[in-house]
């Protein structure tokens, strides 16, 4: 039994208690592979390798944000992000159209947390609630660790929910949480997708083909009636099952409420783009990507792009208005980015913070980094006006969804 990647895959060699982790991790989903008959759907896979209550990527806390991790997030990479944030959600809140509540989804190492309490308390508009919802014990306790550095006037604002209360007014935050969510993956055969299931293959891991079920069949008509063609034969691909039910959650809340849900991804025509024949799914290993979810079961993260044509007709559906679609260089400098950025850099002491700040401005905003790649949804429900945003006021891209 091996979690060693395949010849041609070069990634550092995890820790001997990482690597013993990880193999009984393989032996619980061996015993999943076992119980469904000798394959489980990929996104049941997916599920357990990322948030397995003990050894799971996300679960465990095994999952590292930033230069010493496996991936850099924007909050991580800078306080900007946060910043901007602050300055989009003041003005929400500021001129009544949302109440003061903040709900933020997957809070990660609580970086983003940190920043916007405290850039919203500079501006003299601290929320009455700071609400976290994240399935991972283990980085709602990292959350705890980074916050407890805030004031306590600050700190005892947040608190951690399972779930979106219905009494909730006000902003709510998604930061590369999609992305995250366990995706279904298929490959057209003969005009009808085929669902792709993993098994054991005595070493490793490995892809079987299975009949698709009603949903599959379903999801990828959708696809084709989005891109306004069927997908052609040998076509692979993932659909995200999971981000419905996540979007059902989010529309528990009664009151007004505007929703920043931020992610790597395109419209349908472009994800399913022949370009992208392969798909998108992505693992994430100390800063190195590739396309194999079968070495490190439990090590590694494990993502694919966002469908946001399905996010916003799915939105829709639950009566949600859709304010906009903006790339995230849009949003950053729509919502006060260049002025931040002018204050902090006019306000750096050496050379070095100048150089640093310069960096991270880049990092978020130009298109060959996260600028084009990262884009936001920007979604509302019971809030008039509901597109006027200053962080919404660079290049709307709404008609491309
Ligand atoms: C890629 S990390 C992003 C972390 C953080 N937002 C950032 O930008 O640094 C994904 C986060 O989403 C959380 N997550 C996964 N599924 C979730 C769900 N259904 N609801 C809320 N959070 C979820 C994970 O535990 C993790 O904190």
């Amino acid at each position: 039994m091996s979690v060693i990647p395949e010849a041609g895959l070069r990634l550092p060699e995890p820790s001997p208690t990482a690597i013993a982790a990880s193999l009984l991790l393989i032996d619980r989903l061996r015993g999943d592979i076992e119980a469904s008959g000798g394959a489980l759907d990929f996104e049941r896979y997916m599920a357990r390798v990322l948030y397995d209550t003990q050894y799971g990527y996300y679960a465990a806390g095994q999952v590292g944000f930033g230069v010493d991790g496996d991936f850099i997030t924007a909050p991580e990479r800078s306080t900007l992000f946060g910043r901007c944030l602050a300055q989009q959600i003041a003005e929400l809140a500021g001129d009544g159209r949302v109440g003061r509540d903040v709900l933020e989804f997957g809070a990660g190492s609580g970086r983003l947390a940190c920043d916007v309490l405290t850039a919203l308390d500079e501006v003299g508009q601290a929320p009455e609630r700071y609400l976290i919802v994240d399935p991972s014990a283990a980085l709602r306790e990292r959350q705890r660790e980074t916050l407890a550095g805030l004031p306590e006037a600050l700190r005892t604002r947040v608190s951690w929910v399972d779930e979106v209360p219905e009494i909730f007014s006000g902003t709510v935050l998604a930061n590369e949480v999609i992305d995250a969510l366990p995706v279904r993956r298929f490959v057209i055969r003969q005009g009808q997708p085929r669902a792709l299931a993993v098994s054991w293959g005595g070493e490793r891991f490995v892809e079987v083909e299975r009949a698709a079920d009603a949903d599959l069949i379903a999801a990828v008509e959708g696809i084709g009636r989005r891109r306004g063609e069927a997908l052609p034969e040998g076509f692979r691909s993932e659909y995200n099952a999971s981000q419905a039910a996540w979007l059902a959650g989010l529309s528990r809340a009664r009151g007004p409420l505007a929703a920043l849900i931020f992610d790597y991804g395109w419209s349908t025509r472009e994800l399913y783009h022949f370009e992208r024949r392969k798909g998108t799914l992505m693992c994430h290993y100390r800063h190195l990507a590739h396309d194999d979810p079968y070495v490190y079961p439990g090590l590694q993260d494990i993502t694919a792009h966002v469908d946001f044509s399905l996010l916003a007709e799915q939105a829709r559906a639950l009566g949600f208005d859709l304010a906009g679609y903006v790339t995230q260089a849009g949003f950053l400098l729509g919502a006060g980015g260049p002025r931040l950025f002018e204050q902090a850099y006019a306000q750096a002491t050496d050379e070095t913070e100048r150089y640093r700040l310069s960096s991270e401005f880049r990092a978020l905003v130009m298109p060959t980094e996260m600028g084009e790649r990262f884009k936001l949804l920007a979604l509302t429900r019971g809030v008039p006006d509901s597109g006027h945003w200053m962080g919404l006021s660079v290049s709307n891209r709404i008609e491309r969804l």
